[in-house]
């Protein structure tokens, strides 16, 4: 691999540090990371609003949000810095492993990430359904199924994890009768690490909650992604190349030709920044799924179907309908004014946990600019166009309601820039968070707890019942 791979795209680190500095300006220097400790003191209080916000459900030491400051960080690393200095490969081995790694983990690493690319198996069951009639994200989610069935060799129920290794069971630790605030808490058990027991009987490939499984999925799920793009074209797979770069191959399987330096650059970054973000809805669905002690090929299955909502990666597929809607930056302003009097929510735009421009936002914006000048007018039109929008709802709706672009708002653009057709667009978000879903699940299952939050009972009691024929 060649261990030097900004040295042709230096506009674009170039990019990124200004973004970071213009960040800074603005941010000021934050001297108090809020909601961050050593470890916390359970249960602790906070407050919790409808769809858990505001819930503190684990500890991590993963990754940082802090949304009113707009600061984002990987196991303690900028995201500015490892956008500008690291690649993919690099920041999904952090994610999982906490640490960066040295050169020769780094080659070990990327060979295991070349080596699972090749899922011949994945893609002959793949090929045997009708994908190019599938809603992209559903084929995706199959794919890692079979996945599965490629990586575990032994029977699928010696390849779960031992009960042994659960803290406790599905239980109401907090039974329902229990009034939402008051005298009595769950008994919380973060007893200390157990000590996993060792499968002697299996080899690597058959835990598929381990580390290998990890790098499987980080390394198989762009296969599968890039497949369906192929078999959505009505024409077969392209085989991986191994000698190019996660970003690279990713880039080469679903076009057909190599990346210029630029595009692989680009689409890297891109990588870079949807890996992990916090406990978002797919994280979290795949954490749930993982604390039943299923495995991590199922938890990811499930990061997938939360991903596909419009409300989460689903947004940057809009956000190109949108701009194709508004068709020219002469008719941002009055479209903009037209939907927000329908009260209409525009792609892109807001956040649940950034009230402040989103750090990720910060550098595509820059970066789809920099792809997009000199090409074609209609690529022109969309960048001009997504910027004459950028300005039209800030003015609108920054002050009062602090609602600035996120992730999703200028990665359409990217993708499109880079040839990717839009119903790739979430798939491809997939690909990139499944580090972030995979170093989280892992984390999570060393100290694992089931989740098991309450529902606020507000039907009636008492009711008595009444025979079909009488209804
Ligand atoms: C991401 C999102 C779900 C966050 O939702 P949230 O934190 O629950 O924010 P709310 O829905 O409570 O919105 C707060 C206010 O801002 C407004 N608002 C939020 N996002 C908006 C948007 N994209 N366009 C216009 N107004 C928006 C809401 O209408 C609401 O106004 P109100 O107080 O007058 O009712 C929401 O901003 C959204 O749907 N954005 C568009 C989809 C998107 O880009 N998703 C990708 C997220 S990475």
């Amino acid at each position: 691999m060649n261990r030097n791979r900004h040295q042709e795209t230096t506009e674009i680190t170039e990019l990124i540090l200004d973004a970071a500095a213009k960040a800074r300006a603005e941010i000021g220097v934050v001297s108090k990371q809020a909601a961050t400790g050593k470890s916390a003191k359970w249960p602790i209080d906070c407050t919790i609003g409808p769809g858990l916000e505001g819930a503190i459900a684990c500890e991590s030491k993963v990754g940082y949000v802090n949304g009113s400051a707009g600061l984002l960080s990987y196991r303690g690393y900028d995201i500015f810095e490892l956008c500008a200095y690291s690649t993919y490969e690099e920041v999904s081995y952090l994610l999982l492993h906490g640490h960066l790694p040295s050169a020769e983990e780094l080659e070990a690493y990327e060979q295991k990430l070349v080596n699972y690319r090749h899922m011949n198996q994945t893609l002959r069951l793949l090929m045997s359904f009708p994908v190019e009639k599938m809603n992209a994200m559903a084929a995706l989610r199959m794919g890692t199924i079979f996945m599965r069935q490629e990586f575990t060799i032994l029977d699928q129920e010696e390849a779960k994890p031992g009960l042994d290794d659960a803290i406790s069971a599905d239980e109401d630790s907090i039974a329902m009768e229990t009034k939402p605030s008051g005298e009595r808490r769950a008994i919380y058990e973060f007893k200390q690490k157990k000590q996993r027991k060792k499968k002697s009987k299996k080899s690597n490939r058959d835990d598929a909650s381990g580390l290998e499984a990890c790098y499987h999925l980080i390394a198989g799920v762009p296969t599968i992604t890039a497949a369906i793009t192929r078999l959505r074209q009505g024409m077969m797979p392209y085989e991986p190349l191994n000698e190019l770069s996660h970003a690279g191959n990713i880039f080469y399987m679903m076009n057909g030709r190599r990346p210029t330096p630029i595009e692989e650059r680009v689409l890297d970054v891109a990588l870079i920044l949807h890996a992990d973000h916090g406990m978002n809805a797919s994280t979290f669905a795949s954490m749930v799924v993982a604390s039943t002690m299923s495995d991590i090929y199922f938890s990811v299955g499930s990061g997938i179907a939360a991903l596909n909502g419009p409300l989460h990666g689903g947004a940057n597929e809009r956000v190109l309908h949108t701009m194709r809607e508004v068709g020219s930056p002469e008719n941002a302003k009055k479209w903009v004014k037209e939907s927000l009097a329908k009260n209409e929510k525009i792609p892109g735009f807001g956040h649940r946990v950034y009230k402040t421009y989103d750090p990720r936002a910060r550098i595509l914006g820059p970066l789809a600019k920099f792809h997009c000048s000199g090409c074609a007018s209609d690529i022109q039109n969309l960048i001009n166009t997504a910027e004459k929008v950028e300005d039209e709802v800030i003015s609108s709706l920054a002050q009062e309601k602090k609602i600035f672009p996120n992730v999703d708002y200028y990665s359409g653009v990217i993708y499109t820039r880079l040839g990717i057709d839009p119903a790739m667009f979430t798939p491809l978000f997939a690909v990139s968070r499944v580090a972030g879903w995979t170093a989280r699940v892992l984390e999570y299952i060393q100290k694992n707890r089931i989740f098991r939050p309450r529902a606020l009972y507000t039907g009636t009691f008492n009711r008595e019942f009444t025979p079909i024929d009488k209804r």
